[in-house]
């Protein structure tokens, strides 16, 4: 007779096979041929192409390749339906979710194995996590519905919103996209992937029967092509778009200059960060969570692990022990961990990177056991010897493959965290709660997860920073991608020159002392690299100054001092507020000279002396919110907390207008740097003197050098050049529709920020300063869990 240990060793797992009859009937029942869903009703199928199980490459069903005619019936159902949407009151939009979570809640099952049939991940993972968050997500949405005006006063819709999903997250993308949205009162296009549009049609089904209105959610199925005409479709407002980098970069090309809000949530190299004083246990079923949920097809999957160099052996030995644990099979069993890869081309990706990576050196480790050989299925996967620069310590692989480096030092995490060009998620492991704080401080990433990893929910937003994209899903900062803000752009300025100013005169007898204003970088005055200057005149054509003429070389000084200066970001809010204290108590010194210059430029004495009284107050405003624009803990419901942090975006351009001179540089650049970033700032091409005019002020008010830069020269070409530096995080621009058009569409460089005024006139005396500073920062949602 065995003893008990050994029965122990040998038990295997039996199969425990969850039934996909109810999802076949669901097929069978629609002929397993589908067409779109428009304006509330399946049209008839089209031109159909299969969607296939990956685990057993056999075909499920066939759906419709949307047209572009079909595109335009969506969009137009989609504008007839989106005023009565948004002019529900706030309640009966709540109503409207709640019955779709409910619904949601009702077809659980169905939606799960659906899912799991269509995309191949695992039942345990659809059922236990994609689904129920769809439901908390429409929840959640509803609760927001109903309390929109209060939330966010003076808000409306963007009103038609495209919304184009991968295929990695089917159901769920579409909750994130769907949900918010709706609340705030906008309808939508959705697209899901070719790879997977199922569960997005019984969505549809599931809208139907709740008996949301008509053309509230269009959901048309294709592949790129359709997403293109989607992006290109004039009756659409915004764009929120999930997928990769390379897509999201031609989203932003063909969007520039459209006038269309976008957010883009895209590819990632997560890290996973490892410390000697972390829980090594935990950290081996953390890692399981962070690289092989859904086969690793994951946009903030934790594919770099980064382990402290002491603890590295023991690390690795735990993992190699547990991947050997792990069951890759039949996602429809609910004991196993791996499903299957979407599709031949994705496993064809995996396989081609996982042979770049061991041919430039790393070590290749994969259990013994071998994958079904039925179906798409990769095991998974562990690179060692990884040098950080390599093509798999750097290149998404969204597959179930970890690289592994070492590091000595937090400082060295912090460098080799960062040593991407994305920032979606980072985890953070440490028992030492001080360190794990200060590394997720440190990290460039929109979410940064402290003893835990990938986990998700409504009510805290997600989405990267750098080439990871911009923009948040979830939580109270999502909201802000679906609403206007109340509009501060008001009647155009009245032309300028039209009153009388009295000028001074000259001393009888002495030439006037030539000022030729240089530019200001690193906290000095320099002089263009140009060795050109440009003539400032008055509204009669008189001159009253020159200015240097800067040009690319003089962007890109100003930028190097402008990172130089990055520290000014660490400061407390508290400090930064006395600088720009300090700033205004300076400039109103110096009120009656600045204001003599701004008259003589603009041809308007009253205007000038208003300008600057508004500019003092202004300054003043940007102090008063430094240390009072803070975050919040959002309600997740787990055992931790969620801290939205408010963080400086970084080095920002801002590009500003001709109206308001002086009002309007004080205003963008005090909002900029009153929230920890650096500035390059183009002041007004015609008024420049508005702005070299405030050099003293900038050198007698303790702003540290390369805080504040300012070059001086033609507003689009020095735009474009900042839009087009890769040092550069956020481009503001206020001027001319061409203008934006070009700043937007050069930005896909490093995908930066962008903020346009698209040549409408901003009211800089009205203007609401939470939303400058909303622009001036970027949340990141840090999650910190408790529990003895
Ligand atoms: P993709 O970015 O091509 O597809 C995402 C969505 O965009 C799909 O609905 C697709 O039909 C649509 N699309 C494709 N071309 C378009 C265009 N020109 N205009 C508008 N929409 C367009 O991603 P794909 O090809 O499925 O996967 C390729 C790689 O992208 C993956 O290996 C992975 O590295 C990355 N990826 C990242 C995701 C993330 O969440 N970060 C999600 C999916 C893919």
């Amino acid at each position: 007779m065995g003893r008990v240990a050994d029965v122990l060793k040998t038990m295997e797992y039996g199969k425990a096979p969850e039934s996909a009859s109810l999802a076949n009937q669901w097929l069978d029942g629609h002929g397993r041929r589908f067409g779109l869903f428009v304006d509330g009703a399946f049209t008839k199928p089209g031109e159909l192409f299969a969607t296939v199980n990956p685990a057993t490459a056999q075909p499920l069903a066939r759906v419709t390749q949307a047209t572009a005619a079909d595109v335009d019936r969506a969009v137009a159902s989609a504008q007839r339906a989106q005023p009565d949407w948004a002019g529900l009151p706030g309640h009966a939009r709540a109503r409207h979710l709640y019955a779709i979570a409910r619904h949601v809640q009702k077809h659980s099952r169905l939606l799960a194995v659906l899912e799991t049939l269509d995309n191949g991940k695992p039942i345990r993972e659809t059922r236990d996590i994609d689904v129920p968050l769809v439901a908390r997500h429409f929840y959640h949405h509803a609760g927001w519905a109903q309390l929109r005006d209060e939330a966010l006063p003076g808000c409306a819709p963007v009103g038609v919103v495209g919304q184009i999903i991968p295929w990695n997250f089917p159901l769920l993308m579409l909750a994130w996209k769907i949900a918010p949205a709706l609340a705030m009162g906008n309808t939508v296009v959705l697209k899901p992937a070719e790879w997977t549009s199922l569960t997005a049609l019984l969505f549809a089904e599931i809208c139907r029967d709740a008996g949301l209105p008509p053309g509230v959610v269009n959901i048309v199925t294709g592949d790129g092509k359709v997403g293109e005409a989607i992006v290109r479709h004039t009756g659409i407002d915004k764009i929120a778009f999930t997928g990769s980098t390379d897509v999201g970069r031609l989203i932003r090309e063909a969007t520039a200059g459209s006038g269309k809000r976008l957010s883009l949530e895209l590819g990632g190299k997560s890290p996973f960060v490892v410390f000697d004083s972390a829980d090594l246990d935990s950290v081996v079923e953390g890692v399981v969570d962070a690289i092989w949920f859904n086969q690793g097809q994951v946009c903030c999957a934790g594919s770099r692990l980064l382990v402290q160099e002491s603890v590295a052996p023991r690390v690795l030995a735990k993992l190699r022990t547990r991947m050997e644990k792990l069951r890759v099979g039949d996602p429809l069993d609910k004991a196993v961990d791996i499903g299957a890869i979407i599709a031949p081309a994705q496993l064809r990706k995996i396989e081609r990177l996982v042979k770049q990576g061991a041919d430039e050196g790393a070590t290749l480790w994969q259990p013994s056991w071998a994958c079904p050989k039925e179906g798409y299925f990769y095991p998974p996967t562990l690179l060692t010897n990884v040098a950080p620069a390599s093509t798999v310590a750097q290149v998404e692989i969204f597959g179930p493959v970890l690289v592994s480096m070492t590091f000595r030092t937090p400082a060295e995490a912090v460098a080799l965290a960062n040593n991407t060009r994305f920032g979606l998620a980072a985890s953070v492991w440490s028992e030492d709660i001080n360190l794990a704080l200060d590394v997720a401080r440190q990290v460039k990433a929109g979410v940064v997860w402290v003893n835990s990893t990938n986990l998700f929910d409504a009510a805290s937003g997600f989405g990267g920073t750098r080439e990871s994209g911009f923009g948040r899903e979830g939580g109270r900062e999502g909201l802000f991608e679906y609403v206007r803000t109340p509009e501060a752009t008001g009647p155009a300025p009245a032309p300028v020159g039209a009153a009388p100013v009295a000028l001074a005169p000259e001393p009888a007898g002495l030439p006037p002392i030539d000022r030729t204003a240089k530019l200001f970088i690193g906290g000095k005055q320099a002089r263009p690299d140009s060795g050109y200057s440009r003539k400032v005149l008055d509204p009669q054509g008189r001159v009253v100054g020159e200015v240097g003429e800067g040009s690319r070389k003089d962007v890109r000084n100003a930028v190097e001092a402008a990172r130089a200066a990055a520290g000014w970001g660490n400061q407390t809010a508290h400090n930064r507020a006395q600088v720009v204290y300090y700033i205004a108590e300076n400039l109103a010194a110096r009120a009656a000279e600045t204001a003599g210059r701004l008259a003589r430029m603009t041809g308007d004495a009253a205007g000038a002396r208003a300008e600057i009284e508004a500019a003092i107050e202004r300054l003043f405003s940007c102090a008063a919110w430094a240390d009072k624009y803070d975050g919040a803990v959002h309600h997740t419901p787990l055992r931790n907390v969620t801290l939205a942090m408010p963080e400086a975006v970084g080095t920002i351009g801002v590009v500003c207008p001709d109206e308001a001179p002086l009002l309007a540089f004080v205003t963008l650049v005090a909002s900029a740097i009153a929230m920890g970033n650096t500035v390059i700032a183009v002041p007004s091409e015609r008024h420049p003197l508005a702005a070299t005019d405030f050099y003293p002020v900038l050198e007698t008010s303790d702003v540290p050098g390369g805080v504040v830069n300012i070059v001086t020269g033609a507003r689009d070409e020095l735009a474009k050049v900042l839009a087009g530096h890769a040092d550069v995080d956020a481009v503001w621009f206020f001027g001319s529709a061409q203008g934006s058009a070009l700043v937007e569409r050069t930005s896909v460089s490093n995908l930066k920020q962008t903020w346009v005024s698209d040549g409408r006139p901003f009211d800089f005396e009205r203007a609401d300063l939470r939303e400058l500073l909303r622009h001036a920062t970027q949340i990141k949602n840090i999650w910190v869990p408790y529990g003895a």
